[in-house]
């Protein structure tokens, strides 16, 4: 068997001002560049950081170019060098009041402008993956991130055996409804240096979707070394 490759997305969320993440990337992007680390900063420092590492973006607009202020499109993440987009944060739908509809129509701009989207998903699977599933059909790409709500920024991590059996439930939905799509499954929620490499046997996993931790160079490092 081949051995897995791993994937560390790190969600800076606003933990970083543009010059920060600036002067993290330049100081370090260099250290994770085979490691396949996709760093996600704040939207002013995307295309700066974009230039030294692989990026993503933190979420998109739903919106085609047009009349929508304070939105950033897709067509401009592209442009400045993105290669993912982090939809349907916990955080997003529930400040922004987003719908799955919403992050549906999100994820089927991303795959059209040939962006992988890093699609976070709670214990509500079903809920929230199903109308997107409906959407894509053929062989696209995405990722698929687990985040409970109650492990997002709390140090608190279920048990192996019950992230296990959530990521089988969204292999099942896969299998039913878009049995096609090119899926790379993550836990996101409290990973650390310490929790990491009990995460990692899980054998489901391609990867973590990490936070706070991610924002500390030695701790990113010695979980992406793990
Ligand atoms: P955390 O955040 O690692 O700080 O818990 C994860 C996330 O919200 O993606």
């Amino acid at each position: 068997m081949e051995p897995r490759t791993f994937f560390y997305v790190a969600n800076w969320k606003t933990y970083f001002s543009y010059a920060q993440a600036v002067e993290w990337c330049t100081e370090h992007a260099h250290e994770f560049q085979n490691h396949n680390v996709v760093i996600c900063p704040e939207f002013t420092a995307l295309a700066h950081a974009s230039k030294l590492i692989t990026t993503g973006a933190q979420n998109c607009s739903s919106y085609t170019p047009g009349a929508h202020t304070g939105q950033v499109t897709i067509a401009s993440i592209k442009e400045v060098g993105a290669n993912y987009c982090i939809v349907g944060h916990s955080e997003v739908r529930t400040q922004l009041h987003e719908t799955p509809d919403d992050v549906a129509d999100k994820v089927a701009l991303l795959i059209e402008h040939e962006i992988i989207p890093i699609l976070c998903v709670s214990d509500e699977i079903a809920h929230e993956l199903t109308p997107i599933l409906k959407k894509i059909k053929n062989t696209d790409q995405i990722m698929i991130a687990y985040e409970p709500v109650s492990a997002i920024g709390t140090g608190t991590v279920p048990e192996n055996s019950r992230i296990e059996s959530m990521l089988n439930k969204i292999k099942k939905l896969i299998t039913q409804h878009a049995p096609q799509v090119q899926t790379k499954l993550l836990y996101g929620g409290s990973v650390n240096a310490e929790n990491a490499k009990h995460l990692k046997s899980i054998e489901l996993l391609d990867g973590f979707l990490i936070g706070k931790a991610s924002t500390d160079f030695q701790l990113l490092k010695k979980i992406v070394e793990l």
